[in-house]
């Protein structure tokens, strides 16, 4: 009796028209039809409505567009849901950054990124490269890149007169006696302010300025899935086996290509580098590591999917698409906590934390009241990471002899490249052989000084950081410390336990209060955090945010309760993934790799057969119901 009134309230509910409803995307409210046509007139529907199909069904999959993560806040979760800042934010008159102490302005960011930081091509004896390319794949799936492009694409003239009538515009200064630019006659690099709410149009341009963007910003791999609903159906599903669109190139597997999309390529080379990706971002267009990871990431949802259809013939697409899904981005998560940031955080560090456990069963840290966000200053935190980049790609071939290298900085926006001349296998075989930038206070200078091969004559990677960090309005450094630690810093000499005598000196030649110190500027220079890698202020903000995405994520991987959990079999499956795994199973050429990908091969991490790396064994997800 109870049963036949369940399948006819089910039955009641699914007859029940789905509407799409808009909302607004900093308010979080419902918008009027007045509002709506309000908006379109305006043009300010792109950034400012979130169209969102209602009712959320609680026992549904994650969303293609991030929307009802949260049951009783739709709309948070999707693309433009807005951050959330851990600390409020300071600023001078009209929302510029605010000036130093003593009311003069902040010292110039140019000057203070060539004091702490100095130029030096080093290999790390630990991180592979592969780390760096995880490393931008993390912050490309959390967080749009729109301002990376911005001052490239849409706003070339920052440094022209025109750029002194855009309020989008602000140039880094050169000074005179440059290291590097006292010998050229540049004294202006070209550089745009982050995109607010304000800007856009959202909201009201005398409000405190806040960041838009267009990325959602759990960790979902939406740089394969892609950030709409419209992208992400139109271009990514093939709807046949659950599988994403694909292509064969010279028998490599590759998301398909368009040569129509349009000023995303720019740096493709023709005649023969046509290749552009029509995947549902632009992202697997942008740099080198996003575009490597997505490749990947891509391939190996091709691959779960077309297992899951072989195992289960009577699944439908939705169900394999959805399924594999699933299974491909708990593996990137697996990776993240607990291979990468494990190693670069350090494990016993995070275990304190909280953030990964001993355990490998279920952990359900669920809580509906932490909204599924971003905070500001995660993002920002990142750029700590450009330290470590490396600035040149070497290509090797599956015996490990090097072949060649290229410049990354010439690879970015360049799609093309990647399909001519094996150079794919080549940086394939790479990535797991080659250093990357080693962590000790210097910068690769390709990203220091050229950032862009070909589309700028210089840019500064470090010095637009940290002047981003100004328009973003953070308080002091001090705050920080303060924030993560409870220490109260009132002099340049409280910093002694963080940062090293010579840096502090430099420190403080630079600023002229300690509380004008830039959050950046201070990260650069404090020692790294014990057992692991990093700087305590970049732990501290990362390992918030970590906490933040797993409590308020629903659909969480390692949660018992989630709709379509895994089985505690399929768990215990996904705790075997690891980054070699990976590229064994979908780099092309790859058949010996060392068991840690992000740690160089030696006597400890002796390179193997891919048989002796552990592999997920899909068939836990085999569904016996499909064989009576
Ligand atoms: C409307 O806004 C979109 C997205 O910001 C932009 O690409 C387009 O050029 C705008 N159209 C007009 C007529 O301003
Ligand atoms: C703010 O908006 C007002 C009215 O739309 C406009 O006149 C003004 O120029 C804007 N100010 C800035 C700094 O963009
Ligand atoms: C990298 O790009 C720069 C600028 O376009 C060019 O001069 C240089 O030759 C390129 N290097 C390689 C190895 O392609
Ligand atoms: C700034 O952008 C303009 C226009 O793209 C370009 O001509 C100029 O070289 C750029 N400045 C630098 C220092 O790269």
């Amino acid at each position: 009796m109870y049963k036949f009134l369940w399948v006819l309230l089910m039955l009641t509910i699914s007859s029940l028209e789905a509407e799409k409803v808009s909302f607004h995307t900093f308010y979080e409210t419902k918008l009027t039809k007045e509002e709506i046509l309000q908006q379109a007139k305006a043009n300010t529907t792109f950034w400012c409505s979130s169209e969102i199909e209602l009712p959320c069904d609680p026992n549904e999959f994650r969303r293609l567009d991030g929307s009802c993560n949260n049951l009783d806040h739709p709309t948070i979760g999707a693309a433009h849901t807005p951050f959330v800042r851990l600390l409020p934010p300071e600023f001078g008159n009209g929302f510029e950054p605010k000036p130093a102490q003593d009311g003069g302005p902040e010292p110039p960011a140019r000057h203070i990124r060539t004091t702490l930081i100095a130029n030096g091509i080093r290999p790390d004896p630990i991180f592979t490269i592969l780390a760096t390319h995880f490393f931008v794949l993390m912050a490309a799936d959390s967080v749009s890149i729109q301002d990376t492009v911005n001052y490239v694409l849409w706003k070339p003239y920052c440094c022209q007169p025109k750029g002194k009538t855009d309020p989008l515009c602000t140039p880094v200064q050169v000074p005179n006696d440059d290291p590097v630019h006292r010998f050229s006659d540049i004294r202006c690099l070209n550089l745009t302010k982050p995109i607010t709410y304000q800007f856009v149009g959202c909201t009201r341009n005398d409000t405190v300025p806040e960041r838009i963007s267009s990325a959602m910003p759990l960790f979902d791999l939406s740089i394969v899935y892609g950030n709409s609903l419209q992208n992400a159906l139109k271009k990514g599903r093939l709807y046949n086996r659950g599988l994403l669109k694909y292509e064969l190139v010279d028998g490599r597997v590759l998301p398909p290509s368009t040569p129509t999309v349009p000023n995303i390529c720019l740096l493709n080379q023709p005649p023969h580098e046509t290749r552009c990706h029509a995947s549902p971002e632009d992202g697997m267009n942008s740099l080198l590591g996003i575009n490597l990871m997505g490749i990947w990431f891509w391939r190996n949802h091709n691959r779960i999917a077309s297992r899951l259809a072989d195992l289960n013939p009577c699944w439908n697409d939705d169900k394999i698409f959805y399924t594999a899904r699933d299974i491909n981005v708990a593996t990137y998560v697996q990776i993240l906590y607990h291979e990468f940031l494990s190693l670069l955080l350090g494990w016993s560090n995070l275990k304190e934390s909280s953030v990964v456990s001993e355990s490998q069963g279920f952990r359900d840290m669920y809580n509906p009241e932490v909204m599924p966000t971003i905070s500001l200053e995660f993002p920002y935190i990142l750029r700590w990471a450009h330290l470590m980049q490396e600035g040149r790609v070497k290509m090797y071939d599956e015996a490990g002899h090097y072949l060649k290298q290229v410049p990354i900085v010439n690879l970015t926006l360049r799609t093309g490249y990647l399909v001519l001349d094996n150079n794919l296998d080549g940086m394939t075989q790479g990535s797991f052989r080659q250093a990357s930038g080693k962590l000790d206070y210097t910068i690769d200078p390709d990203v220091s000084e050229l950032v862009l091969g070909g589309l700028q004559r210089a840019s500064d990677v470090g010095s637009s950081d940290l002047e981003k960090g100004r328009y973003n309005n953070f308080p002091p450094y001090i705050e920080y410390i303060k924030y993560c630690t409870g220490q109260c810093i009132n002099n340049f000499d409280d910093l002694v336990d963080l940062i090293d005598t010579d840096k502090l000196d430099l420190l403080q030649e630079l600023y002229r209060h300690v509380r004008d110190i830039d959050i950046l500027a201070g990260t650069w220079v404090e020692k790294p955090i014990e057992g692991g890698f990093a700087p305590p202020t970049f732990y501290c903000i990362v390992v918030n945010q970590l906490l933040r995405s797993m409590v308020s994520d629903r659909h969480w991987y390692e949660r018992p309760n989630r709709p379509n959990a895994f089985t505690l079999e399929q768990l215990l499956e996904i705790r075997k993934a690891s980054i070699s795994r990976v590229l064994c199973d979908v780099g092309d050429t790859v058949n010996r790799i060392q068991p840690r990908g992000f740690e160089r091969a030696g006597p400890k991490n002796r390179m193997v057969s891919c048989k002796a790396i552990e592999q997920i064994d899909l068939t836990a997800w085999k569904d016996y119901s499909c064989s009576c």
